[in-house]
């Protein structure tokens, strides 16, 4: 992996007109540092239209081969996890690579015992705690795809994604510690599974030790499993194009989907991205803040990091507890060199000011990261001033769960950086702004939609079960190009900005929830006749939910009516979801036709009332004046 790292601007610029003039054997020449049972025969196959995308067909592989085998001669006793608990004073815990690789190995083994076979489903809904790394490795031990839930989403969200993927087994525990609260998940689990049909078996680990439900024939205790298996499982043999995980992401229209990353792809490209933008070097320890429920922990606290044969961080907590500067006591700790958090995290330790963050040595640092959403400009220069001490890069990166890996990004150290800019595409990336038109735009100084042009190795390949899906959701916008739903900025030097979503998807703290699936979840409430929401900017957040909603009578008490709806939206999707406003409203704008006009309502949530445009073609226009007067 060495020669593949980029050490100068004019190397990356050397690199990247390779990459682009030459892909195949750009890319072959990044994959031939993995260890392959067998080389491919076609380095790729691929058409946008279907669409049909194949890297490194032919070849087989294993992906934790990659992890373990390959770095174990030089790093057996190095680190390669670090687990910090919720409660500072309870022991951390830590994995060398060899220990690690024993540990998935007997989770590896455990699973089979349990009847799971390569292809089968494994659904996962753990805390942050250092066997949900190892359950996950131990999926792809044995070519299980995993499909990771985020613990915070609730039943119904869980039972959803066990269906649509077909799970036969559920990997949960008993609850979770979060700041100064425990909360149970087995409950959760339960529920679930108490309307999906594929699932045989449940293991689950204990976390808090709290009691909790247990069906004798059905649930398995972790501990009592995975005792007496052999520290020895053999790497399934996986084709290059075998899927690896399911990971559900929220779009524009219905469900979240199931997005599928494949073994090779997603190995080759998530290791490239991690040595090249984190700048790896031996002896480095990164710690990336995401939860492994989100892509991001997957490829960059998990993949990334561990094919590379770095030492990787794993926090159980949250930054403000107990105190501000937790994060800061962490990276002290642990001599942290890549530091990797969301702007959202950045903004809710700024507004504690900055004296928790000079109670601790952060000299060990040498590279910090933004992810997830547009950073603004005031957060952009604290984080560099107060964390990087003015001297440390700060890289942007900009990616999405279907792109499987950093997209735009800096290149720690090595490329220009500029506040609010996620700067030039990594090599192998060919964004394009369009117009409305769809045409690309050449000159620099635009704004468009941002789009690909050319595949790349961890791009996603299909949703799980509805490939016709894939095809509307971000190849039939503008057809022969990956559409991305952001908007961006290219500026004169050729550098991106990130401007934020164009589609109906709303960036709540850097989680992303679809305009329709928080609607639909509101309407499962017996109160509510119909609703629209839209986002709206929020200080911290970045944005909140601003939902509108029409009853058939306007409740006597509107704050219990509107307790009664946020607890509809927890029970549906969870409380990361939950509307920051809900104003009662007469009647929705519509269209002669039906359609809701959001723009209208997210001018009215965002306050620009002189500017509503017009809504002289509305149904009834009369509805426009009644929820500016009534506005939150
Ligand atoms: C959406 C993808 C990929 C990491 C976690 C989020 C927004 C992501 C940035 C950034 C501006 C960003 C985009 C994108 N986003 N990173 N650096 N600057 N916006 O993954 O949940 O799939 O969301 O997050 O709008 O489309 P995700």
């Amino acid at each position: 992996m060495k020669t593949l790292k980029i050490s100068s601007f004019s190397e990356y610029e050397k690199q990247y007109e390779f990459s682009v003039s030459n892909p195949e054997l750009f890319w072959d020449g990044v994959a031939s540092t993995f260890l392959w049972k067998k080389k491919w025969d076609k380095t790729l196959t691929w058409n946008f239209e279907e669409p049909k995308v194949r890297w490194f067909e032919g070849a087989t592989l294993n992906i934790t081969e990659n992890i373990f085998e390959r770095n174990l001669p030089l790093k057996k006793d190095q680190l390669a996890l670090i687990w910090e608990a919720n409660d500072p004073s309870q022991t951390n815990r830590t994995y060398t690579f060899e220990e690690l690789h024993h540990s998935v190995n007997q989770c590896a083994n455990g699973l089979k015992a349990l009847g799971i076979t390569k292809g089968d489903r494994v659904c996962i809904y753990l805390p942050m705690v250092p066997e949900l790394t190892i359950a996950v490795l131990a999926c792809a031990r044995i070519g299980a795809v995993h499909s990771v839930v985020f613990a915070g989403f609730s039943a119904t969200s869980l039972s959803d994604r066990i269906n649509d993927a077909d799970a036969k087994l559920v990997i949960t525990s008993d609850g979770l510690n979060r700041g100064t609260k425990q909360m149970s998940l087995k409950e959760l689990v339960d529920e679930a599974i108490s309307t999906t049909t594929s699932i045989e078996k449940v293991l689950v680990l204990k976390v808090t030790n709290e009691e909790c439900p247990i069906t004798e024939s059905r649930d398995i205790w972790w501990h009592e499993l995975i005792q007496n298996q052999s520290i020895i499982c053999p790497a399934e043999v996986m084709n290059s194009e075998d899927n690896l995980f399911i990971l559900y992401t929220s779009g524009s229209t219905g469900k979240p989907k199931g997005v599928v990353h494949t073994c090779g792809g997603y190995m080759v490209y998530t290791a490239y991205t991690f040595m090249n933008v984190y700048q790896y070097e031996d002896g480095d320890i990164h710690w990336c803040t995401a939860d492994i429920g989100w892509i991001t922990g997957h490829s960059y606290i998990v993949y990334g990091p561990l094919l590379c044969g770095a030492t990787t961080v794993m926090f159980e907590g949250i930054p403000t507890y107990p105190e501000a500067s937790r994060f800061w006591e962490i990276v002290e700790k642990y001599n942290v060199t890549q530091f990797l958090t969301a702007p959202t995290a950045i903004r809710s330790i700024m507004a504690f000011g900055e004296e928790p963050t000079q109670k601790h040595d952060l000299s060990s640092l040498k590279i910090i990261g933004t992810v997830g959403e547009p950073i603004n400009e005031e957060a952009w220069h604290w984080y560099q001033d107060n964390i990087g001490k003015g001297t440390c890069p700060v890289v942007d990166n900009w990616w999405q769960t279907e792109t499987g890996g950093i997209m735009i990004s800096g290149i720690g150290g090595i490329s220009p950086q500029k506040p609010t800019f996620a700067g030039y595409p990594l090599p192998g990336i060919q964004p394009v702004l369009l117009n409305q038109e769809g045409e690309e735009i050449k000159e620099n100084e635009q704004e468009g939609y941002l789009c690909i042009k050319f595949p790349w190795p961890s791009m996603i390949r299909t949703t799980y079960g509805n490939h016709e899906r894939c095809k509307e959701a971000y190849f039939s916008q503008y057809p022969g190009y990956y559409f991305t739903g952001d908007g961006a900025k290219r500026d004169t030097d050729g550098m991106y900005r990130i401007i934020g979503r164009i589609d109906d998807v709303i960036n709540v703290s850097g989680h992303r929830f679809g305009t329709a699936e928080i609607e639909n979840a509101i309407n499962q409430n017996e109160l509510i006749i119909e609703s629209a929401v839209v986002g709206y900017p929020h200080p911290i957040k970045g944005q909140s939910i601003y939902a509108f909603v029409v009853c058939e009578h306007v409740p006597n008490d509107l704050n219990e009516a509107r307790k009664a709806i946020l607890l509809t939206v927890t029970d549906e999707i969870g409380k990361i979801a939950l509307p920051e406003k809900i104003q009662f409203v007469s009647g929705l704008p519509k269209t002669r036709s039906g359609k809701i006009m959001r723009r209208i309502l997210r001018k009215i949530a965002e306050g620009e009332l002189d500017n509503l445009g017009d809504v002289s073609t509305l149904l009834d226009p009369s509805v426009v004046e009644d929820i500016v007067t009534n506005r939150l």
